[in-house]
């Protein structure tokens, strides 16, 4: 039973938004709109404080190899990039990636225990795909919370 509520959950509680866009309560920087634009146009502008200062330089450092697509940008606008992210990171590693390996929110082991009770076919449906796919699954996900 509490496996189908969870499939439930994720079809509905998210519809109700398990956040709020418009909740500015706990006082942290809107997002940044070069963030928005140039890392949010292919998935969602992930929160930023999922990931450390090092990791998200991990990931700008090489943007013409991303995840198997080429997401790169201008050298001011990865200026801007870095700063914000710089600015707005956890401050400690979340991931255990080492190596070339990019590192990945939905492999940190916050998002992995967050996710724990999400059951497995809820991850395979069609609509979701990866774990990455965020917005399949969050609506109007509050992307200024620091978690
Ligand atoms: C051209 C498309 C594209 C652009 C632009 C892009 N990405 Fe991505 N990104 C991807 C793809 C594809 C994946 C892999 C998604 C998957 O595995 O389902 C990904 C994955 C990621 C992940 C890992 C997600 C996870 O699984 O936890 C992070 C972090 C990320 N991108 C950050 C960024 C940042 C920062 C920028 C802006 C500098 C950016 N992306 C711009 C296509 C893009
Ligand atoms: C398959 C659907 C699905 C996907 C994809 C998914 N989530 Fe979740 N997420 C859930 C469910 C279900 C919960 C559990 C909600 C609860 O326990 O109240 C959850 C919990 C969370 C929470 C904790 C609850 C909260 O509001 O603070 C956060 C934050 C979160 N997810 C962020 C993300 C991020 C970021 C991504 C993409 C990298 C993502 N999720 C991808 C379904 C999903």
């Amino acid at each position: 039973m509490k496996k189908l509520m969870y499939v439930l959950a994720s079809s509905l509680l998210l519809a109700a938004g398990l956040t709020t866009a418009d909740d500015h309560s706990n006082g942290k920087s809107p997002i940044d709109a070069t963030y928005s634009a140039e890392c949010g146009s292919c998935h969602v502008p992930y929160p930023t404080r999922l990931l450390s200062a090092n990791e998200w330089q991990k990931i700008t450092s090489r943007l013409d190899k991303h995840f198997g697509v080429d997401a790169s940008v201008d050298v001011a606008t990865l200026k801007k990039l870095d700063q914000y992210l710089m600015g707005n990171s956890a401050s400690t590693d979340r991931t255990t990636a080492t190596g070339d390996k990019l590192p990945r929110i939905t492999e940190s082991r916050w998002f992995i225990h967050e996710h724990s009770e999400v059951a497995p076919q809820v991850w395979k449906r069609p609509n979701v795909k990866s774990p990455s796919n965020c917005s399949a699954c969050h609506q109007n996900m509050n992307l200024r919370r620091a978690y």
